[in-house]
């Protein structure tokens, strides 16, 4: 259906000569004028709707451009690197829509899209939500901000990816604020239409009629779209991070334990806090430094406070020695008063924020310039990582957007992608040291897989902390609930317990100068669970390397495991017996367990609850702890107690762990392996290693080495660990342990 846009044409000049009262020639003109330009048509002012030119750029992945795109967009910003060999191995598969049911248009400077959406399907994504995993039937502004306590599409990482129940993903490659209605809007011209119906008589009257389509209102006069094949919503995002690159592998140290200090404390302070933890034989393996590191803060110089850090490498060196790193805080906006100012304030933008200047890092040289302040003043000296703070909102405090960049970027592109560059720019210089960084931030967007940030914000709702987990499964994503303060014991133990199972282990004390064994009652257990994150090393870091080499996120939401439905008793409500038995389950937002790995679920507990339900996905499921069986594709109720994290294996599950240690282990180590089997069935576990720390791994300096369980001739289970590969990192003694968790229950 073409319609010819009067406004655009009177806009251009081309209808002046009627307006000049030319007559019914002027018309003609102005009508023939008009179709011309349609016929020659730059996609620019494509102003009817049109099923987009689709090409494969991946096996698997699609990419079609609509009108023309900006110059910046959220993977140029990323710079993504596809990893192309990895992506070959995943399963062939077709287009996953009809073509003909996706439109695009583009009218009056926006993008208008519409992709198909059937009835029972279900959207996952669209950003980092914190409180629903399925966002069908909402409307969001995606747009890159603090959380505000509603799920609007304002949040940390407002990723415009969503991911299908029905096995497919759709990606809007644009760095602007844009609004989805995730099945809201229906058209006159629907060939789905919902029922029409009359609130008089009928109770069934909806006030939010079904809808048939995701459409997508995006204030650029084009983009890029792509467009995700699976078959399984698991495959659709292995696909998605590949194509970003692969999922960042932390190094070791990473994923140990770490500690942010009060904001005021001095090197002294902190080599003592190091000494505490020593003494209460807590795991602590990187330490983060807040503000106060810095000779001024909030806008910062990016340069050690002389009275607080006297001798910044002797600290460095003294925390190296004790086998910890340190990460230092900041924020991007450069004070003043710090050395960096004046070479950065031509390339900045037109506002300030706390007083500092907005450097514009779309421009090389602004990079540059960091790059040398920073390698000079941290990286030289021996720092691991930061803490980029301050990228993601609040409006008020922020640039605003009639703000102006150097670089002709607009305050909103700026906006949408800044965390992305933050991210992108401080990898490198890691990278360039053949070193590996974990650190923070508060803001990302797409294309981040492969950055070696975890994001964080100051909300503290424990409950709404483990939805922003599973929600971060579907966009590529790291997200840590941290801990920082509780109201009683039984809240710190259950907030440790989460944040031990998550990609980063962290309790920041910077207002609150907490300690792990800040409640004394629950020292034990939070010991405990912290010492068992250090044992399930093996096992983690073996997940996040899945994470880089086969685009698998290491926490996962409970939809993208395969067989995750129930049977129909197992749900409240009323059934039709003529619906698919598993739809019920499925349709219900389980937004309080996930997956750490292929092996294990994690069912957090929560301050004030004595019991809850677990949905568990088809197949047997064991109790982590005692090898005994709890279920299979149906929901439970446990009632655990204080001291643990109700944690379940899956039937066939493997978990290699190694002694707890308060340091993360060492490349020269060869430590010996416990490698526990749950159920009955056979399984499998391609242990990874590496040296833990450098990006050799990427030239194969790294092994997988298979633990294998089968069922021995008497019946009884036997397992057998593969030679590990000669002449590759293998930090493992070859006596394994193993332990039959479910033998003799
Ligand atoms: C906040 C940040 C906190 C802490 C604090 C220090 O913006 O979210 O985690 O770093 O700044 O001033």
């Amino acid at each position: 259906m073409m319609r010819i846009d009067f406004e655009r044409f009177k806009n251009k000049g081309l209808m002046k000569t009627n307006l000049n009262g030319n007559g019914v020639s002027g018309v003609k003109k102005a009508w023939m004028l008009a179709l011309a330009y349609l016929l020659i048509g730059s996609n620019a002012v494509l102003n009817a709707q049109q099923a987009p030119v689709w090409q494969q750029v991946h096996p698997g992945i699609w990419k079609a451009t609509v009108g023309k795109p900006e110059k910046i967009s959220l993977l140029s910003a990323a710079a993504i690197k596809p990893r192309v060999s990895a992506l070959a191995k995943l399963p062939a598969a077709g287009f996953p829509l009809e073509k003909g049911a996706i439109s695009v248009q583009v009218v009056d400077g926006k993008t208008y899209l519409r992709f198909p959406l059937d009835r029972e399907e279900q959207i996952f994504g669209l950003g980092l939500n914190f409180q629903s995993v399925n966002k069908r039937g909402q409307i969001l502004n995606l747009h890159v901000d603090h959380f505000g306590e509603t799920d609007n599409g304002r949040n940390h990482a407002p990723v415009p990816f969503y991911v299908s129940s029905k096995g497919y993903g759709v990606l809007v490659d644009a760095a602007r604020y844009m609004t989805v209605y995730a099945g809201t809007g229906v058209r006159t011209d629907s060939k789905n239409p919902p029922v029409l119906r009359d609130r008089n008589t009928d109770q069934q009257w909806d006030a939010q009629p079904y809808s048939d389509a995701v459409e997508l209102l995006v204030p650029a006069a084009g983009l890029n779209l792509y467009v995700f094949a699976g078959p399984t919503p698991m495959q659709v995002v292995q696909r998605y991070n590949l194509m970003n690159g692969g999922g960042y592998l932390p190094p070791k140290w990473g994923l140990g334990f770490t500690q942010r200090v009060p904001t005021l404390y001095t090197q002294q302070d902190i080599l003592k806090e190091v000494q505490q933890f020593e003494e209460h034989r807590f795991p602590l393996t990187f330490i983060g430094v807040e503000p106060g590191w810095q000779s001024m803060a909030y806008p910062c110089t990016f340069e050690w406070d002389s009275t607080r850090f006297p001798d910044p490498k002797g600290f460095l060196n003294q925390l190296a020695e004790k086998q910890i790193t340190a990460n230092l805080w900041l924020n991007p906006y450069v004070s003043p008063k710090g050395s960096l100012y004046a070479k950065i304030k031509p390339f900045s933008g037109s506002h300030t924020v706390w007083n500092g200047i907005v450097p514009d890092f779309t421009m090389p040289k602004v990079r540059q310039l960091f790059k040398d302040h920073f390698m000079r003043h941290h990286l030289s000296l021996g720092v691991g990582g930061y803490k980029i703070d301050e990228v993601d909102g609040f409006d008020s405090w922020l640039w605003p957007d009639v703000t102006t960049f150097p670089s002709g970027t607009t305050a909103e592109q700026m906006r949408q992608t800044y965390g992305v560059m933050v991210q992108q720019m401080t990898a490198e210089w890691f990278k360039s040291m053949n070193k590996r960084t974990y650190g923070l931030v508060r803001a990302s967007n797409a294309g981040a897989s492969s950055f070696p940030y975890v994001i964080y914000n100051d909300y503290y709702s424990h409950r709404d902390f483990i939805t922003a987990l599973i929600n971060s499964s579907f966009i590529g994503v790291l997200w840590t609930p941290e801990v920082r303060a509780s109201k009683s014991a039984e809240e710190w133990v259950r907030r440790m317990q989460s944040v031990c199972f998550s990609p980063m282990a962290m309790l920041n004390a910077w207002a609150d100068g907490t300690k792990p064994w800040t409640f004394p009652e629950v020292e034990n257990a939070v010991n405990e669970v912290a010492s068992l994150r250090m044992a399930l090393l093996p096992y983690l870091y073996t997940t996040f390397a899945q994470y880089h080499f086969d685009g698998k996120p290491p926490f996962r939401a409970m939809n993208l495991v395969e067989g995750f439905g129930f049977k129909p008793t197992a749900v409240a409500g009323t059934l039709d017996a003529t619906a698919n038995p598993y739809a019920m389950g499925i349709k219900t937002d389980v937004k309080d367990q996930y997956m750490m790995g292929d092996f294990m679920l994690v069912a957090p507990m929560f301050a004030g609850d004595k019991s809850r339900k677990v949905y568990l996905p088809m197949g047997n499921w064991y109790d982590f702890y005692t090898g005994k069986l709890v279920g299979e594709n149906e929901v439970i109720t446990i009632t655990p107690g204080l001291d643990k994290i109700p944690l379940f294996v899956k039937d066939g599950g493997i978990i290699p762990m190694i002694p707890s240690s308060p340091r993360a282990p060492k490349a020269s180590d060869v430590l010996p392996l416990t490698v526990r089997h749950y159920g009955t069935a056979p399984g499998s576990f391609d242990l990874y290693d590496d040296d833990g720390t450098s990006f050799n791994y990427e030239r194969g300096q790294c092994s997988f080495t298979r633990l294998t369980v089968q069922k021995l001739a008497n019946g009884r289970l036997g397992g057998t660990m593969q030679a590990p590969t000669g002449g590759k990192p293998f930090g493992y003694s070859n006596a394994v342990k193993w332990v039959y968790m479910t033998e003799g229950e």
